[in-house]
């Protein structure tokens, strides 16, 4: 008898409790609170109950997940769930989740895991060819976006500082300097942070009057940089910003980095996956000049959580920056598996190309383009009431699905947050633009349907009237 398997009855319950639990959520969500009231007393005994010396069993089990855990869940699935750039799963996801567990493959070397090395490397190339990058590149599934771009700057300082692996950045050399605009994602300070460049040396550019890099700055603050004998090293330019959704120009950035000989990084892990449409190359066409670029599956390919994405233009340079000799991992290279402890930080890693593989060939591609073109349009369709709505000013233009605007004369939005999230109406984020507090619709959900974004204009209508 093995205490950690099941028995085939216990597997038998399992299943259909799996089955009840995920129809019933499913079927649960348009009337289920968005942000559920957590039960603390709840919350805290589980802190409090010391984990059982002998096991509840599979009922008991899937009583406490229906019990404690699923009451005090935010419910991310809800049609207006629009806070954040974050989706809910598509429907296959928790399929390929649990066979993905079922399997656990080791995503580090191919021989732990050669069907799943393949899956990644035909997930990275189709990715590779929505934003327009030459067979060279290569790439690697990633924990989000925040860590594609460390990974990403790690990637460029390997290959632009000499005996990087050697001696790091403790050469007795001048600072590098790092190039992003005001409106730039938080994990862009991080990874500096992280990496030893120093927050000091990370140069926030002003932005135009649609909140994109200005590149003009830009080039000036190199220029001022290489006159103060500091290294100007990488520009991280924004397709998709998070808090207003604005596409910095990517292709003016490209031809300057191209001309100053800098690294280029694109972060497009709200925004560059609207790539996918046609429609959108005029805009964000430039992803396909960058040096490196990160993209979020989990946001707009609607994976669960995480899936995130880092894809390097010239692939070698990943590679160089992250293979290690190591004598106890004896690998036969094979020119159709990927041993992808090679292409990032991580040894032992997940099968995250299964979900966002599965899902590509349950739905198509073409149903990722249509969910991503209704979300924009859903978008579009709540700005113009908002500008329709004497007493409610939009913050910015809408250029994806991110919604900027505010009540007029309502100094702290709040409370009026707090309310819209309490009458289940939706919930919404805060927003800071320019200095103008407001709140954040970001459309970001392939779930949202037009009377939800209806149901919303009513009730803010009330409130500006
Ligand atoms: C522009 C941008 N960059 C980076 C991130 C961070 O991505 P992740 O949460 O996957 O780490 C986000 C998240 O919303 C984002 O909008």
């Amino acid at each position: 008898m093995n205490e950690l398997l099941l028995t085939d009855d216990e597997r038998d319950r399992a299943g259909a409790r799996l089955l009840a639990l995920l129809d019933g959520y499913e079927r649960g969500l348009p009337k289920a609170e968005i942000l559920p009231e957590p039960d603390r007393a709840k919350l805290a005994g589980l802190l409090a109950t010391p984990m059982p010396e002998q096991g509840v069993g599979v009922d008991a089990l899937f009583d406490r997940w229906e019990d404690t855990i699923l009451p005090s869940s935010t419910t991310v699935a809800h049609p207006r769930f629009l806070a954040y750039v974050l989706g809910p799963p598509n429907g296959i996801a928790p399929y390929a989740e649990a066979v993905a567990a079922a399997i656990n493959q080791n995503c580090n070397f191919w021989q732990l895991s050669p069907a799943a090395s393949v899956v990644e490397r035909s997930v990275l190339e189709w990715l590779a060819s929505v934003v327009g990058f030459p067979s060279t590149a290569k790439g690697i599934l990633t924990g989000g976006g925040s860590l594609a771009t460390l990974q990403a700057l790690a990637t460029a300082l390997h290959d632009r500082v000499p005996d990087f692996h050697a001696t790091g950045l403790q050469r007795d050399a001048a600072p590098l300097v790092v190039y992003t605009s005001v409106e730039a994602h938080r994990s862009v300070d991080k990874a500096a942070a992280i990496l030893g460049i120093g927050l000091d040396n990370v140069r926030h550019i002003a932005t135009d009057g649609e909140h994109r890099m200005d590149v003009h700055r830009l080039r000036a603050a190199i220029e001022q940089d290489r006159r103060d004998g500091l290294r100007p090293w990488c520009v991280v330019a924004t397709c998709g910003t998070v808090s207003t959704g604005s596409v910095d120009p990517l292709d003016a950035i490209a031809d300057l980095c191209e001309d100053q000989d800098l690294w280029l990084h694109v972060d497009g892990a709200y925004g560059a996956l609207f790539l996918l449409s046609e429609g959108m190359r005029e805009l964000m066409g430039g992803c396909a000049r960058a040096d490196s670029i990160t993209l979020d599956p989990h946001k707009l390919l609607y994976a669960p959580l995480e899936a995130g994405c880092l894809l390097v233009r010239d692939g070698a340079k990943l590679r160089d920056a992250y293979a290690f000799d190591s004598s106890y991992l004896t690998v036969a290279e094979d020119p159709l598996m990927t041993d992808y402890m090679d292409y990032g930080p991580q040894l032992s890693r997940s099968f995250k190309a299964f979900k966002v593989w599965s899902a590509l060939q349950a739905f198509g591609v073409d149903a990722f383009r249509k969910a991503n073109e209704r979300t924009l349009a859903l978008a579009r369709h709540l700005a113009e009431g908002i500008e329709a709505t004497e007493g409610l000013t939009l913050l910015a233009p809408v250029t994806l699905t991110a919604v900027c605007f505010a009540v007029d004369g309502l100094p702290d939005h709040g409370p009026l947050l707090q309310e819209l999230a309490a009458e289940n109406i939706a919930l919404l984020g805060p927003v800071v633009v320019q200095g103008k507090r407001g709140i954040r619709a970001c459309v970001t959900n392939h779930r949202t349907s037009t009377a939800d974004i209806d149901l919303i204009l009513d009730r803010l209508r009330r409130q500006a009237g």
